[in-house]
């Protein structure tokens, strides 16, 4: 373990524990500027890890041995072919894992120096702080303001006027706003497919996580609502810590800082996006990168 605990003990606020706001009898909504009480440089501070993380399903590894860093507002890209573990990966640091059947989660992660699986952690705690956008857009059937009020409304907050102004919030950050605010009563079902992903985006920034997880987000739009999502996660990493799950190597150079290579559950290789990309350490991750394999 190269990471001096140093890195963890960042402010009084940041060190406000999963189990602290699990025994605030408020519901209790991390702020989403939690992140800029941070070091100004951000290369220095995790915001996450993870130490010999290993993921089975009914007994059958996905994914052994991973430990990797999260750089505080960082983009971290994960690449790998198909079924090498990114979304096991991906799921395991806000704890999504939990919700599959005959699970086995091994290992240690933590957020903000807090072990996440610890057994007082409320998973959905974890979850608030550590969002998800998926690889499908999955609009609820309801109003465009309730797909994005739904997680605030979970976290208490009720007032009309405090949920508008968060809604509009949420969907001015997704880069949504100005094509929906005349709508936001119509179904969001009826949104186009890169609207629909932005719309997810909104949904889940609208709790204020620290931390989104993106789980190959753009692969099912063109090529203009992709830019749109690339140039949203460069706009959210000034505020949030960010992991994208990505099959298109161009897009990992765009976005990110830091890449790393799964190849058959295994984080090969991670290191700043230039090295991977222009000098991977490992045979493994050069064979991947120059479209030998996968
Ligand atoms: N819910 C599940 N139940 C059982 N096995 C699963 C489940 N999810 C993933 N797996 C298995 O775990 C392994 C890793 O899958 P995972 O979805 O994490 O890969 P991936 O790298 O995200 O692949 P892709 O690029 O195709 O999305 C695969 O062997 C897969 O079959
Ligand atoms: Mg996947």
């Amino acid at each position: 373990m190269t990471d001096s605990p140093k890195h963890l003990r960042v402010s009084s606020h940041e060190r406000h524990t999963v189990a602290t706001q699990l025994s605030s009898a408020e519901a209790k909504v991390a702020p989403v500027a939690a992140a800029a009480t941070l070091s100004p440089d951000p290369s220095v501070q995790l915001k996450m890890r993870a130490r010999g993380l290993a993921v089975s399903y009914g007994g059958k590894s996905a994914i052994r041995d991973v430990s990797i860093d999260v750089h505080a507002r960082q983009v971290l890209a994960l690449i790998g072919p198909s079924g090498c573990g990114k979304s096991t990966f991906l799921r395991s640091l806000n704890r999504m894992n939990d919700t599959v059947p005959d699970v086995e989660v091994t290992g240690h992660v933590e957020l903000d120096g807090e072990a996440i699986y610890g057994p007082q952690v409320d998973p959905v705690l974890v979850r608030r702080r550590v969002g998800m956008v998926f690889q499908r857009s999955n609009p609820f059937p309801k109003s465009i303001f309730e797909n994005v009020a739904y997680g605030l409304r979970i976290a208490g907050v009720s007032e009309r006027s405090v949920l508008a102004g968060r809604v509009e919030q949420a969907l001015r950050h997704a880069a949504l706003w100005e094509e929906v605010k005349d709508r936001l009563d119509e179904s969001g079902l009826g949104l186009s497919g890169g609207q629909q992903q932005r719309l997810c985006i909104a949904r889940a920034l609208a709790v204020e996580p620290e931390v989104l997880l993106m789980d190959e987000p753009a692969s099912a739009l063109d090529p203009i609502a992709t830019a749109k999502v690339e140039d949203l996660v460069a706009e959210l990493r000034d505020e949030l810590t960010i992991v994208i799950v990505t099959h298109n190597m161009q897009q990992a150079a765009r976005v990110s800082q830091r890449t790393g290579f799964f190849y058959m559950g295994r984080l090969v290789e991670v290191g700043e996006t230039t090295q991977i990309f222009t000098r991977p350490r490992e045979r493994e991750t050069e064979d991947y990168i120059t479209g030998r394999f996968g």
